[in-house]
């Protein structure tokens, strides 16, 4: 196994389980100490133990990324721990529900998704940059998604969500550039989580949807994480507010 993040601090939220999980046990594979935060803070901490026990370097921090304190705390915990922070990958994230009318979309469904996904991962950059601009540069990964790309119907709240994480993104890279802080994230398609579980737990719905994608199969958190690494290691020096599809080809439908 390759140590491209040897003693690197990296921080990663939603890290309980799917995608975020994936990406932090392969960040400690790879030598980082990595500190996991999530508002599940039993299953950060399950997990935390289960990478130390797995030869790794970790610790848990519970976060509710809507909180802009909350954020300030989880980078304190990353910086008191491990005496620094050098790679963000803000991946903590909701979905909506799929209305059947853009009408049956509440204010309330409107402002936890909105405040989730994109205030949250404000928050959490906003947190996180000036202990990366005091460790000299690092790196943010923001998990977007397909849906910051597409769109499809009754899912306003989420596709606008992450439409704008894409433009935060991208916005923040040209701000963090000059201090050597690269910014830049993911866009995952339809990847086999706890999040979409409840969606493909239908046989007919999965195989409609493995049926959608070019690739003809869901994506696994791996492939995501694989993604994650790769725009966070120094191999992507030059890639500066990229938004980069995993999604087995459905964006370019
Ligand atoms: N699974 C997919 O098909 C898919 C597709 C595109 C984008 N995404 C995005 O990937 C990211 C990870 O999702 P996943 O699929 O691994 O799902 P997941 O539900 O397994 O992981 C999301 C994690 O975020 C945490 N979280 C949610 N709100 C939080 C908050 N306020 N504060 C702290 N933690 C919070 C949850 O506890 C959970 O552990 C999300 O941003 C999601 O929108 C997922």
């Amino acid at each position: 196994m390759s140590q491209r993040f040897h003693e690197k601090v990296v921080i990663v939220t939603g890290a309980a389980g799917g995608i975020g999980l994936a990406a932090a046990r392969s960040f400690a594979a790879e030598g980082a100490r990595v500190v996991l935060a999530d508002r599940d803070v039993d299953g950060v901490e399950r997990a935390a133990v289960a990478i130390v026990a797995e030869g790794g370097i970790a610790s848990a921090v519970e976060v509710d990324i809507t909180d802009f304190a909350s954020c300030e705390r989880m980078v304190v915990h990353a910086v008191s721990t491990y005496g620094a922070l050098h790679i963000a990958f803000n991946n903590a994230g909701i979905p909506s529900g799929i209305s059947p009318s853009f009408e049956d979309i509440t204010v309330d469904e409107w402002q936890r998704v909105i405040g989730t996904n994109l205030s949250g991962t404000f928050y959490c950059m906003k947190a996180e940059t000036p202990a990366l601009k005091a460790a000299g540069g690092g790196a943010i990964v923001n998990t977007a998604s397909v849906m910051s790309l597409i769109a499809a119907p009754g899912m306003s709240s989420y596709v606008a969500s992450k439409h704008a994480v894409a433009g935060l993104t991208k916005a923040t890279a040209l701000d963090l550039v000059p201090y050597g802080i690269r910014v830049n994230a993911v866009c995952p398609g339809f990847i086999e989580t706890p999040m979409l579980a409840p969606v493909v737990a239908d046989e007919g719905v999965r195989r409609q949807i493995e049926g959608s994608a070019p690739a003809k199969r869901l994506g696994q958190p791996q492939e995501v994480a694989d993604a994650v690494l790769f725009l966070a290691s120094d191999s992507a020096d030059y890639i500066v507010g990229a938004l980069l599809s995993v999604d087995g080809g459905v964006a370019v439908l």
